[in-house]
């Protein structure tokens, strides 16, 4: 069965026909040839197509697009302004933070969506008292991002330098 929906994606609207059994990773990479989410395990447990939905960061390939008409779907790309480069992106240029690169439009994704929930005071599984972005909470927050390069050590201090400049890591 299709459905005729409107996907705005980073700041554009589309107007689109979607089966609705489409994912909103598949319409995002396959009908608006948007390739800066990927595709790594289509279940849900790698974090590669992670993605910033009102703001708020989920992974695309588990979120059927027919239930997103009409949000805000931000992409990686979409976190530039212009030619200018999100402060995450610049971060994990200068801490050399990816080696293949393919896990990192999610991880960036995935970064400013944590960022935003410590901002807003949420804990996580290791939070003892106060929330506060020690290395040990961004690896926990960050979990679900996998990096089959294992480029976690400087993932972690490529977030944590934005984190310092934002204010939500002391
Ligand atoms: S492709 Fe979505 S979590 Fe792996
Ligand atoms: S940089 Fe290659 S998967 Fe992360």
């Amino acid at each position: 069965m299709d459905s005729e929906i409107t996907l705005r994606v980073d700041g554009a609207a589309h107007p689109l026909t979607v089966d609705t059994r489409t994912t909103l990773l598949d319409a995002l990479r396959e009908r608006l040839r948007n390739t800066s989410p990927k595709k790594g395990c289509d279940h849900g447990q790698c974090g590669a197509c992670t993605v910033l939905l009102d703001g708020r960061r989920v992974n695309s390939c588990l979120v059927l697009a027919v239930t997103v008409d009409d949000a805000e779907v931000t992409t990686s790309n979409g976190l530039a302004t212009g030619d200018q480069p999100h402060a995450l992106h610049r971060s994990f240029v200068e801490h050399d933070a990816f080696q293949c690169g393919y896990c990192t439009p999610g991880q960036i994704c995935s970064a400013a969506g944590m960022i935003a929930e410590v901002r807003a005071g949420w804990p996580s599984a290791v939070t003892t008292d106060e929330v506060d972005l020690t290395d040990a909470e961004i690896r926990e927050r960050m979990s679900g991002n996998l990096c089959r390069c294992a480029a976690y050590a400087n993932i972690v201090p490529a977030v944590a330098a934005v984190a310092a400049d934002e204010g939500v890591r002391r």
